[in-house]
């Protein structure tokens, strides 16, 4: 089967799928995007994801191009047609085509693109062994709040990770103090079995995975502090485990190359994961 494309308007031939070289995206990675994971066809927490996706907008002074519930349209739309039953629907906006100016066009017309894909499941050994992260600085810029395309210290690290025949880079700022992953939000479980993650700011995204776990947490009465924490208390952990729309909850279970823990993945990565498959299938069977 071949892929469909939704780009400004039209679906069109993956294969045949083009943007302008002067689309600002393209120069200047001037553009924000969205990643929603998709279940038995259905999109998971797109509410959240949509709402994530208009304040990144209005972040970046930029309107949206359509009004939402269109873009909900297309997007299902985007869905089906490339089959999609369990993988993403991935959804970009940039500030168009205009010549090359550093400073924002004064007419801009948002340009959007759409793709959908199924993914493979992941195996069972990811989730039965763990996965091995490494540890890289955060050299990324001062609005991490924001789900821009701008993504190439992201990208330097992972690929760090994937030449470390790692899953994911853990980002380090310069106090020693964890931020998040490359592609995901970083959690630990203390010693003494609190669950941690950090609080939302301009330092990292705001994962919707991560909200959702949040509140899976709270529903389940497990201790949960949202506080920042450090590279030291992350090696010294009891259980690590990372989070995104793609990973769902991943337990990490060697950091470089020391194991965390016993090296084994821990009982609330697995419950929190258990749980988080349990809730997208119940909105895919609910849809
Ligand atoms: N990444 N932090 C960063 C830097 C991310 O890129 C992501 C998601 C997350 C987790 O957010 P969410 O739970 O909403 O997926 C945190 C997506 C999956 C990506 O870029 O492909």
């Amino acid at each position: 089967m071949s892929r469909i494309a939704y780009v400004n308007g039209r679906y069109v031939p993956h294969a045949q799928a083009r943007v302008h070289i002067d689309d600002r995206g393209y120069q200047f990675g001037d553009g924000i995007y969205e990643v929603c994971a998709v279940r038995g066809g259905h999109m998971i927490d797109n509410g959240p994801h949509l709402d994530r996706l208009e304040r990144s907008l209005r972040e970046m002074a930029m309107a949206m191009p359509m009004s939402r519930a269109a873009l909900e349209c297309v997007m299902r739309e985007t869905i089906r047609r490339n089959l999609v039953r369990d993988g993403i629907v991935y959804l970009q906006m940039t500030r168009g085509v205009a010549p090359r100016d550093h400073a924002f066009p004064k007419h801009p017309k948002t340009q959007i693109v759409v793709t959908a894909r199924n993914a493979k499941p992941h195996a069972a050994a990811m989730v039965e062994d763990g996965v091995k992260a490494i540890v890289q600085p955060d050299i990324r810029w001062g609005r991490c709040d924001i789900k821009t395309i701008s993504l190439l210290p992201n990208c330097i690290a992972k690929q760090a990770a994937r030449v470390a025949g790692a899953y994911e880079a853990i980002l380090v700022d310069e106090n020693g103090v964890v931020t998040e992953g490359s592609s995901s939000n970083a959690w630990i479980v203390t010693q003494d079995g609190k669950l941690v993650t950090r609080p939302p700011s301009n330092d990292i995204l705001n994962g919707i995975t991560r909200l959702e776990i949040i509140r899976i947490a709270k529903a389940l009465g497990l201790a949960f502090e949202e506080r920042a924490f450090t590279l030291d208390e992350m090696r010294r952990a009891r259980e690590a485990f990372v989070t995104s729309a793609s990973s769902f909850a991943m337990p990490v279970t060697q950091l470089d190359e020391a194991p965390i823990a016993n090296g084994k993945p821990g009982t609330l990565a697995l419950r929190l994961r258990a749980a988080y498959l349990a809730h997208m299938d119940q909105q895919a069977g609910a849809a």
